[in-house]
C-alpha cells in the first residue's frame, strides 16, 4: 500500500482542490444537444441499469447487428462470465457491413495521416472491399476461425484492415505495438501460438524507420508457430524475403477479390483479440476479449462518453498496438460509423504542432489524447497550437494516467478555448471500456477526477477488507458486477486470471488503482497500488525490467521503481548491483539501458541507473522499494525500517547518490 500513500500524498493537493465551487458544468449548449442533457437524465439511466444491468445492457445490444439472438443475457459462474450467451454475430459486420447497407457507404470511415504527410482517406465502402479482400487473403493462406493472428505494423490503414479482415473470419489478433522489441515479438507469438505474423518493411517515428521486418526476422526461429509473414511495403526500407514464408501484402492483394466473403457468424463468446499488457510479474498477460459483450461496451461508451454524432470527425490518438487503439479508434468509433481520423507519428514531428495541424486540416470535432502528451506540449510552448484554428473542435478526452488540475486547465483553456467539455476517461485493458468517466453533456468535471461511474458500472472504494471506505479515505477501486466488456481471462492461465483479479475479494473484480471518492461520490484516481508503473501511459511491470535487466551478463540483481515525473507521469529508475568485481561507470549505464530498450521496447529503458553495492532487503529476502522510491526522489525520511536486514545500508546507498 506504500505506493498509494506517496501518490495519494502528491494527490492530496489536487482532492482538497476539489469543493463544489470548481466543478465545471457543461456549456450549455453543448448539454441542449447531448444524448445525456443532465444529472437528472444521467441519474435515471444510472438507476436503470442498476436496478436491472441485464434489461439494461439487453437493450443497447440490441442497438447492434445478431446474426443469431442470444438466449441469456448473462451467466456468471464467478469469476467467468458469458454474456448474451446463445447469440451469434460479427465484430467486422458491425463495423461495415452495417453501414455500407446505408448512406453510410459514401461516408469517410478513416482519415488517414502518414508521419511524411501522405493521406489516405476511404470510405465505409472502400474500407469494406479492402478488408474483404484482405480477409480472402487470410483464408487462402489457410487462416481458420479461431487461428491466431499477430499485427506488428505501424499505425497505417492496413493494420486497420488487417484487424477487421481477422475479426471477419473469426481468427483472433494479437496487436503488438510497433515499440516493442524483437524478443518481446517472440514472446507474444509463442504464447499466442501464433500462426501467422502481418507486418511492414518498416514505419516512421521522428524521421526514422523503424525496421519492422528484420525485427521479425529476429523474432521467429525455425521453431515459431508462425510459418507465414505477410509484409506491407510502407517505407521502401530493404528487407530479405525468405520464400515460402513470406509474402508482400500488394501481390497477395493482386490475386483476390472482395467477393466471396461474407462475414462469418461467430458466437458472442468467440474470442476477438489478445492483448498483452504488463503485470506484477516478468511475464505479461495476453489479456482476452471475446466479441458481443466486447462490442456492446465499446460501441456504447463511445457513443456517450464522446456524446458522438454522425457529422462529427473524430481522433483518438492511440496507436492500434495499445487498448485505446482497439477499443477507441477501431471497434468503438466504426461500430458507431464514426468517421475516425488515424496518424501514423510523433506529434512533434516534423514540428511540435503536428497535432494541431491535424486538427486544422481535418476540422476534427472531438480529441482523445493522453496527459502525457499534454504535459510535452505544455512544455514546447502556446504558440505551437495558437497559430492553428481549432475552432472545429467541441470535446476532449484523456486516458492512461491522472491528469493534474494544471494540465487539465492549460488543455481546457489553450487547447478546448474554454468552450469543450473535457472526459477524463478511467479504465484498463482489462475493462475493454471505459468505466468511469464524466459523460460530458451531464456530469459538472473536476479537473483531475474521472467522476462518476458510465451506467452499469458499480465501482467502490474498498480498505482491505473489502469494506467500503468513507468519503476521502483512500482505498482500492473495485468493480461489483461484471460488465459485457470485461477481459475473460489471461490466455492460457485462468489460475492467474483467477489469482490476479478474482482472489483478494471473491466475486469482486480488483482494478489494482488505488482510489479516493469526495463528497459528491466522485472518483480521484491514485495509480497503481501494485508493482505497475505508468510511464508516457504506457503500462510496464518493474519486474518485466528487472528481468531484462538481469539477463545482462554483468547484473547481479536490479529493482525497478518509478518515480515521479512532470512530463512523463513516471520514470523508470533502476538499481543495480553489479556481479564480481565489474564496476560501473557510464558506458556500462548506457549499455544497459540499450538492453532494456533490446529486450522490451526503447519506451521501457530506465530514464536513470544507479550501481548500489547491495539492495535493501527485508530479513525474508523482499526487496524494500519504499525506501529506494525515497532514496529516488533524495527524500530523507526512510519510514519504518525495523525490518531491514542490513540498517547501515541505507546511509551506504545515499552516499553512492552523491
Ligand atoms: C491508469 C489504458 C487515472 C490506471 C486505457 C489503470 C488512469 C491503467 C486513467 C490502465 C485515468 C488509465 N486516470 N489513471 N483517466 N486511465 N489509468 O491497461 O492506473 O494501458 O489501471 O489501459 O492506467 O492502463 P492500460
Amino acid at each position: 500500500m506504500d505506493t498509494m500513500e506517496e501518490r495519494a500524498a502528491v494527490r492530496d493537493k489536487d482532492i482538497m482542490m476539489a469543493p463544489a465551487e470548481i466543478r465545471i458544468a457543461p456549456p450549455r449548449g453543448f448539454s441542449r444537444a447531448a444524448y445525456v442533457k443532465n444529472m437528472e437524465e444521467y441519474e435515471s439511466l444510472y438507476r436503470e441499469a442498476e436496478m436491472d444491468p441485464e434489461g439494461f445492457w439487453a437493450r443497447v445490444a440490441g442497438e447492434l447487428a445478431w446474426f443469431k439472438p442470444w438466449e441469456q443475457v448473462l451467466d456468471w459462474q464467478v469469476p467467468f462470465a458469458e454474456w448474451f450467451v446463445g447469440g451469434q454475430l460479427n465484430a467486422c459486420y458491425n463495423c461495415l457491413d452495417r453501414h455500407i447497407s446505408t448512406w453510410r457507404k459514401n461516408k469517410a470511415a478513416l482519415i488517414w495521416e502518414g508521419e511524411p504527410g501522405d493521406t489516405r482517406i476511404l470510405t465505409y465502402l472502400e474500407l469494406y472491399r479492402e478488408v474483404c479482400k484482405f480477409a480472402n487473403v487470410l483464408k487462402r493462406l489457410g487462416i481458420r476461425p479461431g487461428d491466431r493472428v499477430a499485427i506488428y505494423m505501424p499505425l497505417v490503414p492496413e493494420a486497420v484492415v488487417a484487424m477487421l479482415a481477422c475479426a471477419r473470419i473469426g481468427a483472433p489478433h494479437t496487436v503488438i505495438f510497433a515499440g516493442f522489441s524483437a524478443e518481446a515479438v517472440r514472446d507474444r507469438v509463442l504464447d499466442a501460438q501464433a500462426k501467422l505474423v502481418i507486418t511492414a518493411d518498416g514505419g516512421y517515428r521522428r524521421g526514422k524507420v523503424i525496421p519492422l521486418k528484420e525485427r521479425v526476422d529476429e523474432a521467429l526461429g525455425d521453431d515459431s508457430p508462425a510459418n507465414r509473414v505477410i509484409v506491407l511495403q510502407r517505407t521502401g526500407a530493404p528487407v530479405t524475403m525468405r520464400p515460402e514464408r513470406d509474402h508482400w501484402w500488394h501481390d497477395l492483394m493482386k490475386d483476390v477479390t472482395a467477393s466471396g466473403c461474407p462475414a462469418e457468424p461467430v458466437d458472442s463468446e468467440h474470442p476477438l483479440y489478445i492483448l498483452y499488457t504488463s503485470g506484477t510479474t516478468g511475464k505479461p498477460k495476453g489479456i482476452l476479449h471475446t466479441t458481443g459483450g466486447y462490442m456492446v461496451g465499446t460501441y456504447y461508451t463511445t457513443k456517450l462518453v464522446f456524446d458522438l454524432k454522425e457529422e462529427d470527425i473524430y481522433w483518438c490518438t492511440a496507436d492500434v498496438g495499445w487498448v485505446t487503439g482497439h477499443s477507441y479508434t477501431v471497434y468503438g468509433p466504426m461500430a458507431n460509423g464514426a468517421t475516425v481520423v488515424a496518424y501514423e507519428g510523433a506529434p512533434d514531428y516534423p514540428e511540435p504542432d503536428r497535432f494541431w495541424k491535424i486538427i486544422e486540416d481535418h476540422q476534427v470535432s472531438i480529441f482523445y489524447t493522453a496527459p502525457t502528451a499534454i504535459r510535452s506540449f505544455m512544455k514546447w510552448g502556446e504558440e505551437w497550437p495558437q497559430r492553428r484554428d481549432l475552432r472545429s473542435l467541441r470535446l476532449l478526452g484523456t486516458v492512461g494516467e491522472p491528469i493534474n488540475p494544471a494540465a487539465w486547465e492549460w488543455y481546457n483553456q489553450t487547447i478546448g478555448r474554454g468552450r469543450c467539455p473535457i472526459v477524463d476517461t478511467w479504465w484498463q485493458t482489462e475493462t475493454g471500456m471505459i468505466m468511469i468517466s464524466p459523460l460530458p453533456g451531464a456530469i459538472p468535471a473536476k479537473p483531475g477526477s474521472g467522476t462518476l461511474p458510465f451506467p452499469g458500472v458499480i465501482a467502490e472504494v474498498v480498505d482491505e477488507g473489502g469494506r467500503p471506505v468513507q468519503p476521502g479515505k483512500k482505498g482500492l477501486l473495485v468493480i461489483r458486477r461484471p460488465w459485457p466488456s470485461m477481459l475473460r481471462g489471461i490466455w492460457g492461465d485462468p489460475k492467474r486470471y483467477q489469482q490476479q483479479y478474482w482472489s483478494q475479494f471473491p466475486g469482486i473484480y480488483l482494478t489494482g488503482d488505488g482510489a479516493v471518492q469526495d463528497e459528491d461520490g466522485y472518483f480521484w484516481l491514485l495509480g497503481r497500488v501494485d508493482d505497475v508503473l505508468n510511464v508516457s501511459g504506457h503500462r510496464l511491470g518493474t519486474a518485466e525490467v528487472e528481468s531484462a535487466l538481469v539477463s545482462h551478463p554483468t547484473v547481479a540483481e536490479a529493482a525497478v521503481i518509478g518515480r515521479p515525473d512532470e512530463i512523463t507521469g513516471q520514470a523508470v529508475v533502476a538499481f543495480v548491483t553489479l556481479r564480481g568485481s565489474i564496476a560501473g561507470d557510464d558506458k556500462l549505464k548506457s549499455d544497459l539501458q540499450d538492453h532494456v530498450g533490446r529486450v522490451i521496447g526503447s519506451f521501457a529503458k530506465p530514464r536513470e541507473i544507479k550501481f548500489a553495492a547491495a539492495l535493501p532487503k527485508t530479513r525474508s529476502g523482499k526487496i524494500m522499494r519504499r525506501i529506494l522510491r525515497k532514496i529516488a526522489v533524495g527524500d530523507p525520511s526512510v519510514g519504518d525500517i525495523t525490518t531491514l536486514e542490513d540498517p547501515t545500508l541505507i546511509a551506504r546507498l545515499r552516499e553512492e547518490e552523491d
